[in-house]
């Protein structure tokens, strides 16, 4: 159920270059259902910006009730988010979309979650569940350079994890393809959510696989209501168009076009 909820900040901090790691507590975090999902934040109690800001979960604490934020503060509402420091109480709409499917995997298979810049923060919750359940996930992070890399101990810590660097300035210089034309492709899955010219290269050098692809659409309500967000599907026949925010972010690789 979406609710909107009053979540108190347990944590706030930057973890690299304009990324900032937030921790929020509050009710919401029991109606998470997917990996993949996301809420939709009212960065200030001001209506300066007026609009809400969409941010992927990045990782879900049940027992504590706590949910994870990572997210890049470079405009005027995630810049105003930044500011926000703990104990303050943020209103956050949520959880919203459909999510990355886990059961797509089964045990003891192998998992690509292929994520660029900001889309690599809903991978990190996605990698727990699917190893949790016994997957073999493999994580390949594309960034600009090597001070906007984040997350990547935690990722390795779940499994095998490369880093590709737009300068070279961290792991493979280039991007997640140029390590992915490197490694085998007797993977069973893949996952993958960032800048669409990266989901667009990922969906096409994995065209026979089973993949998954999370969209970073610009988005108005977040609910389905206002049609900010709509895409054309390539089967035109059936539906053509989706809204990401509802029908999404998360769709089966092909079926939106990219
Ligand atoms: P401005 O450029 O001032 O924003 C102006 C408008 O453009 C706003 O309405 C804003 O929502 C929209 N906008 C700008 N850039 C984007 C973008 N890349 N994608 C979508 N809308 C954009 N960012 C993170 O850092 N971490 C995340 O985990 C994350 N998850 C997201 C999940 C979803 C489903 C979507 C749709 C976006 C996500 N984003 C994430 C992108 C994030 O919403 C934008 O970076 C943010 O809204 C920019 O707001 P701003 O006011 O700082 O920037
Ligand atoms: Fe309003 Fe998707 S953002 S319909």
């Amino acid at each position: 159920m979406i609710i909107q909820d009053r979540m108190e900040i347990v944590e706030h901090k930057q973890i690299a270059r304009a990324i900032f790691e937030l921790t929020l507590r509050g009710k919401l975090t029991g109606e998470i259902t997917s990996p993949g999902q996301f809420v939709h934040v009212r960065v200030s109690d001001s209506f300066d910006p007026l609009l809400r800001r969409p941010i992927s979960i990045a990782k879900v604490d049940r027992d504590k009730q706590e949910i994870t934020l990572l997210y890049r503060a470079d405009g005027h509402g995630t810049g105003v988010l930044s500011k926000r420091i703990t104990g303050d109480t943020v209103d956050v709409l949520g959880p919203l979309g459909n999510g990355f499917p886990i059961e797509a995997t089964e045990a003891g298979e192998t998992a690509y979650l292929i994520g660029g810049g900001i889309g690599v923060p809903p991978l990190y919750e996605l990698s727990r569940q699917l190893t949790a359940k016994g997957v073999k996930c493999v994580h390949i992070l594309g960034f600009e350079s090597e001070d906007v890399v984040f997350y990547q101990e935690q990722f390795a810590a779940l499994g095998d994890t490369h880093i590709a660097t737009v300068d070279g300035t961290e792991g493979t210089k280039g991007f997640v393809t140029h390590v992915m034309d490197k490694l085998p492709t007797d993977f069973a899955t893949f996952y993958t959510c960032g800048p669409m010219p990266m989901l667009k290269a990922v969906q096409q050098a994995y065209a026979d696989k089973k993949g998954y692809v999370s969209f970073e659409e610009r988005m108005g309500c977040g609910i389905g209501a206002c049609f900010a967000c709509v895409c054309e599907t390539k089967d035109q026949s059936e539906r053509s168009y989706v809204k990401i925010c509802s029908d999404g972010p998360v769709f089966e690789a092909g079926v939106v076009s990219i």
